[in-house]
């Protein structure tokens, strides 16, 4: 176990962040690990909380150096859906809590930070298929305007400042533990209970949406994978294109029915669509591979597999099939 870091995960009780405080108490232990997020919930019980409003840079600061944190990650954001329907609060709250935790890093108060970047800050005019990691951008919605804005800020407080900050460019994730929330990506983990649930699923994106898609687990190795590679290996500042799976509702109800024959979908597209239609199919990840060493475990098959095992076991209790 590894006792020389502390760490701070903001947004802790969301989609990501219930993996991965869960990962990295495996690695720092229970108390190496704080997790915090704007209210408190369950993962109190798991170890030690802190509840933060990332806005509030006091309250952060406050918590930071009562706990002696040496590196944040943070992964309190609103995501692509929720965000195109209150711009204003989803721009402050994605700009001004990476503000207050890089300027942490800034004054050496803490000497790393992660901050997750995504798929959002490609748009209409970026190349489609195997998007590469320099290329034309002009994200079109909020979501993706904060994390393009993001991206070119942790460059710039590592060019300045010599700040330690890494990000990647997430594509839509999917896992069994935890539910996403306000993503355009998140019929994706959906339609899995649903399938178990009710033996069918009203998909909110057109059957052959094709989007970059990873299974957690990958996602989880990926995030402390960048964390842990030597400072000199991460060349990029702004944010690693990531890559594992492409895949569209049609072809993931396909592998579902594998498992569940009766299984059905419908399609009934909304104005995520729209969204989804603006993103790349598929990304190519090979300078990530080449500078740090990513490599994805899951293909779809793997990851059907592992997400419908793991739902029928946690779930057990309820109505499951
Ligand atoms: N999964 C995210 C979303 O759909 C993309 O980063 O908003």
């Amino acid at each position: 176990m590894r006792t020389c870091e502390k760490i701070l995960v903001i947004g802790s009780s969301g989609q990501i962040g219930t993996e991965l405080v869960e990962n990295l108490r495996n690695i720092y232990g229970i108390d190496g690990v704080i997790a915090s997020d704007i209210k408190i919930t369950e993962q109190a019980k798991e170890g030690p909380f802190e509840v933060i409003d990332v806005l509030n840079s006091q309250n952060l600061l406050e918590i930071v150096k009562r706990h002696n944190i040496s590196q944040v990650y943070l992964l309190a954001a609103m995501l692509s859906a929720t965000a195109e329907k209150n711009p204003k609060f989803a721009w402050d709250l994605n700009m001004i809590g990476l503000f207050n935790v890089l300027d942490l890093a800034k004054e050496k108060i803490i000497s790393k930070v992660y901050w997750p970047s995504s798929i959002a800050v490609f748009g209409p005019n970026t190349p489609k298929q195997n998007t590469p990691q320099y290329t034309v951008m002009e994200p079109s919605t909020v979501y993706g305007i904060s994390k393009q804005a993001g991206e070119r800020w942790c460059e710039y407080y590592f060019n300045k400042y010599n700040v330690d900050v890494r990000s990647l460019r997430y594509p839509g994730l999917i896992g069994w533990k935890s539910a996403p929330g306000g993503g355009t990506t998140d019929y994706a983990v959906h339609i899995f209970h649903e399938a178990l649930k009710t033996g069918s699923y009203e998909c909110f994106l057109s059957e052959n949406t094709t989007l970059p898609m990873m299974y957690m687990p990958d996602a989880i190795k990926a995030t402390i994978g960048i964390m842990e590679a030597d400072a000199d290996k991460i060349k990029i500042r702004s944010s690693y294109n990531l890559s594992s799976l492409s895949f569209s509702p049609k072809d993931i109800a396909t592998e579902i029915k594998k498992h569940i024959p009766e299984f059905s979908i419908s399609y009934k597209p909304d104005s995520r669509q729209q969204i989804a239609d603006s993103w790349p199919k598929s990304i190519d990840s090979s300078i990530a591979s080449e500078h740090w060493n990513w490599k994805s475990e899951f293909d779809l098959t793997e990851m059907t597999n592992d997400m419908i095992k793991n739902l029928k076991k946690s779930k057990k209790s309820e109505t499951y099939k």
